[in-house]
């Protein structure tokens, strides 16, 4: 057993939770969350324990991608509220002992951005390198076979100055040109701008995406492309994403958080988990956390949880932290993708297993995705594509008032039906709600240092039962024990002996239970046991 880590930075030790501000709290009664909004409800992220929020994008943006769009890095949407909201929203964590991330956008603006306007005037404006322009293929073709994310080629013609431009996303997201330094200096600034008011640091957004071949090579095809899978993922980005170079601006980045005391990076990379963990870089000069998205995608059973888990854990070089993520703005909800019951012992895992955990809004009462018809879609890619993110994103339920007090407004998606029994209020205080799970698996898991900064140990992963051991020397040690099935099982501690005392329990009357040898669960149980 290795010692546990004296001195924890706050961003392993800490509990992210994500917040997507327009679907917070509404503070105006327009229907759509605000600064002002997420102000008012710091005091339910206080009872709930986590002690480090990221909001996603709150800049000017036309909002064609809901904010990951900017027309201005340095300035708050209106629909947000002022510069002085943010100011009190940045204040006000801090004096409750929290931190605050920022969304950074690096790899591409709104193209209603100040740059690209400039950029598009004419071939021979100073901020025409800023971005990707290139000469069509003869015939009009676009210069290569590169796909956007959200549908169709990557490449936009420029009618005007007979040019085409790349976007990964949006063909009104036009994508930044890193090789050009001025770029780097001007992203750099923005960085700068934020963290001298004192932010905490940024979540960064499709950071694998920064960097594109020199050479603009085609794609080549992917052979495992199958029915159903996103258009982009006909080809192996393999020239269009992921490049070497990215590193070197990662490292960048780091650089000019490093002049700021305890400030740092997620960054949003969707690669295999072998090439994400790269982006911890070199001797720690990368990235402090590759956002771990394998729980999204891995089936939910014991064996493949489990040997995900190892192999993650042995890919870390030492000094690298892991991280654990259930959900985001772009996933579907976990309660949706594994059910209610199975939600439960998600949020044990997640709060259990080794690194920082970070909980999407609405995790922690158990939302689910919302059915949003065709004609109410409001996301680009459920409108382009028909994979739509909004049910995902709609309002946070609070209670049992008209809109689920969100808003006194019309709320710009509309609401779960079931927001009259699953919201804030009616969970706060029933020891068998989810909230209340939440809320005892993050006070265990602040106070342990086994949970917030031990080892971890699988110990049974066949049938329906993962069980891991956390373990930090000269302290409580813990098992953990979950059922990922509806049915009953059994865990049996074969060489280990068991003997300890439940410490939480998907369960409630399960805790305060002394436990000894073979464990009988439940359907859907999970169980968090403090060992003698
Ligand atoms: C990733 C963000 O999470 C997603 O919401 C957005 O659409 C794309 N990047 C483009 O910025």
């Amino acid at each position: 057993m290795t010692p546990v880590q004296h001195n924890p930075l706050w961003w392993q030790r800490r509990i992210i939770y994500q917040i997507y501000p327009r679907s917070f709290q509404d503070s105006t009664g327009n229907g759509t969350g605000d600064l002002r909004g997420v102000l008012s409800r710091l005091d339910h992220l206080q009872t709930l324990g986590v002690d480090a929020v990221w909001v996603s994008p709150i800049y000017p943006s036309p909002m064609a991608d809901f904010g990951y769009d900017i027309s201005d890095y340095r300035g708050v949407h209106e629909l947000f509220g002022t510069m002085g909201d943010f100011d009190e929203l940045l204040r006000e964590t801090h004096n409750r002992g929290m931190k605050l991330l920022l969304d950074l956008v690096p790899n591409h603006t709104s193209d209603q951005h100040p740059w690209f306007q400039e950029s598009r005037s004419s071939r021979d404006n100073p901020k025409r390198d800023w971005y990707l322009w290139h000469d069509g293929k003869e015939g009009g073709e676009p210069p290569n076979n590169w796909l956007s994310v959200f549908g169709g080629s990557a490449w936009e013609w420029d009618e005007a100055t007979q040019q085409f431009y790349y976007h990964s996303f949006l063909k009104s997201q036009p994508d930044l040109n890193w090789r050009n330094p001025e770029v780097a200096t001007a992203m750099f600034d923005v960085m700068r701008f934020w963290l001298d008011k004192g932010v905490d640091g940024f979540r960064v957004d499709a950071m694998w995406l920064m960097i594109k071949d020199d050479q603009f090579r085609d794609n080549p095809p992917n052979p495992d492309y199958k029915e159903g899978m996103n258009e982009d993922q006909k080809l192996k980005p393999i020239y269009s994403s992921d490049r070497p170079e990215v590193h070197d601006i990662v490292a960048q980045m780091r650089d000019v958080l490093d002049q700021y005391p305890e400030r740092m990076m997620i960054g949003e990379i969707y690669l295999p988990v072998e090439e994400a963990v790269d982006y911890h870089g070199e001797d720690g000069q990368g990235v402090h956390l590759a956002f771990n998205n394998q729980l999204f995608f891995l089936p939910w059973e014991a064996k493949p949880l489990a040997d995900a888990i190892d192999h993650y854990e042995k890919l870390l070089k030492p000094g690298d932290w892991p991280n654990w993520v259930l959900g985001n703005h772009d996933q579907p909800r976990i309660g949706s993708r594994v059910g209610r019951e199975q939600a439960r012992v998600a949020a044990m895992l997640l709060l259990t297993l080794r690194g920082t955990p970070t909980i999407y809004y609405g995790e922690e009462i158990g939302m689910r995705d919302v059915p949003i018809p065709k004609e109410e879609f409001q996301d680009p890619q459920g409108i382009n594509m028909g994979k739509s993110r909004d049910p995902a994103r709609t309002p946070m339920q609070w209670d049992d008032s008209d809109n689920a007090g969100f808003t006194t407004g019309t709320p710009w998606l509309r609401i779960a039906v079931d927001f009259p029994r699953v919201n804030v209020k009616q969970q706060q205080d029933d020891p068998a709600s989810m909230l209340s799970l939440h809320q005892r698996l993050i006070r265990l898991r602040q106070q342990e240092p086994a949970l917030h900064s031990g080892d971890y140990k699988t110990v049974q992963a066949d049938g329906q039962v993962l069980a891991f051991l956390r373990e930090a020397q000269g302290h409580a040690s813990f098992l953990v024990v979950l059922n990922l099935g509806h049915k009953t099982a059994v865990f049996k501690p074969g060489a280990m002996s068991l003997k300890g005392t439940v410490a939480v329990a998907t369960i409630p009357e399960r805790e305060g239970i002394a436990v000894a040898d073979v464990l009988d669960l439940a359907g859907d149980e999970g169980l968090l046991i403090r060992l003698d």
